[in-house]
């Protein structure tokens, strides 16, 4: 059997189980209607953010030439990573290309055993972490003990069983669960961190911009244990710049000894070019904007509260949804590939999210809202949504 062959079989075999994906386009002027996007806070399409990525890129360049290691250390990411660290309220920040390269590398290099004197570490997971979450630990060759997803009272268990074990600690989650749209308890996971002495790294993918105090995520909230934590260097924070951020590449928020042992360890930062300075320039910008968007962020949530309470009464289940992100789980692959393709014909964009993204048998229509939906908008959705249950 030749590449192609095989290739064809393996696509047959996803289709079988409506589980192939294909690749639409994403035409600007449907924007309106796209709660496929996570542009949350619609920063992407801002002028501003467009003009400070051109009059970054005019400085320093299309792109930065080489690894950061080499070439690529332009002034521009030192004062990016001021800028974020400051952003986070951390001692520094580590900026690199991308969310999945951050987690992929940045962890695994957390994980790596050479880091702890030659001891694996144990590795507690929520078991609906992100994919490039369980990339990291797949890299590392560490076993995940998994807790049930957000229940402390399960990690707590799992942290007692291994009391007497001598092996590193770490604790691995997100803030807000991209599928689920839920908020992880956080100030509880640093009072448990605290008193097993483990290590915290957390993804702010779908917080930065978004939750916690101005938008800094909820790693940035001021609690005992965490600022505790962060004294012992035990708050990895990571998060991206290409959800409500607006553009793209990720950041690691940690104490200065962590970052510079990054430099050195982790492969995604050493061996890779280092973001164009266009993105710099217009994250940069993005960075500054955000903290004043207190108004929309209360908007944002109070449209999802509503959009759920909308839905529940048509008898839709949201999961266990309390943020922007509204999942719309229907269970099978068919039925949320009919759901997506019924909401396209009235030229709403979603995504279908199916296993093994999300667990077996709870496919889902994800609705991500941003501050550019209309009331008009929910109101076609609804419609739509309406029309959907008629003819079930
Ligand atoms: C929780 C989480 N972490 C990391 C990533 C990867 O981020 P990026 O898209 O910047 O590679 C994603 C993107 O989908 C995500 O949802």
């Amino acid at each position: 059997m030749n590449l192609s062959q095989a290739s064809q079989q393996r696509l047959e075999l996803l289709a079988q189980d409506s589980g192939k994906r294909v690749l639409l386009p994403c035409p600007m002027d449907r924007r309106a209607l796209d709660f496929s996007s996570n542009d949350y806070l619609c920063l992407a399409q801002r002028g501003d953010l467009v003009e400070a990525g051109h009059e970054c890129a005019k400085r320093y360049g299309a792109g930065a030439t080489g690894s950061r290691l080499l070439s690529g250390n332009l002034e521009c990411f030192e004062a990016l990573e001021a800028q974020v660290a400051q952003f986070k309220n951390a001692e520094a920040a580590l900026v690199l290309s991308s969310g999945y390269q951050t987690n992929a590398s940045g962890l695994a290099a957390l994980l790596d055993k050479s880091l702890w004197g030659g001891v694996e570490p144990l590795v507690f997971t929520d078991r609906l972490n992100h994919a490039s979450l369980h990339h990291a630990c797949q890299l590392a060759g560490v076993k995940q003990v998994r807790f049930r997803h957000n229940d402390m009272a399960h990690l707590t268990e799992l942290l007692n069983k291994h009391a007497d074990s001598t092996q590193p600690r770490i604790i691995v989650s997100e803030t807000v669960f991209g599928m689920e749209g839920d908020l992880l308890p956080v100030e509880q996971l640093a009072e448990i961190a605290l008193q097993h002495n483990a290590v915290v790294y957390l993804d702010e993918a779908h917080a930065t911009g978004v939750w916690g105090p101005q938008g800094r995520g909820l790693g940035a909230l001021a609690h005992p244990a965490i600022d505790a934590l962060k004294t012992m260097g035990h708050w990895v924070i990571m998060g991206t710049f290409s959800k409500a951020v607006g553009v793209s590449g990720a950041y690691i928020a940690c104490s200065e000894v962590f970052k510079q042992y990054l430099v050195n360890r982790c492969t995604g930062f050493v061996y890779s070019t280092a973001p164009s300075p266009f993105v710099v320039g217009a994250v940069a910008k993005a960075l500054e904007i955000i903290p004043g968007l207190n108004a929309e962020r209360a908007a944002l949530q109070s449209a999802a509260e509503t959009l759920r309470n909308r839905v529940h009464q048509l008898g839709f289940d949201t999961g266990l949804s309390n943020t922007h992100i509204v999942p719309l789980v229907v269970g099978s692959n068919t039925a949320c590939l009919e759901l997506k393709s019924h909401l396209q014909q009235t030229g709403i964009r979603t995504s279908a999210v199916r296993p093994p993204t999300v667990p077996p048998n709870a496919a889902r229509v994800r609705l991500a809202l941003n501050t550019g939906h209309s009331q008009a908008v929910f109101d076609q959705l609804q419609e739509a949504l309406v029309r959907w249950k008629e003819a079930a």
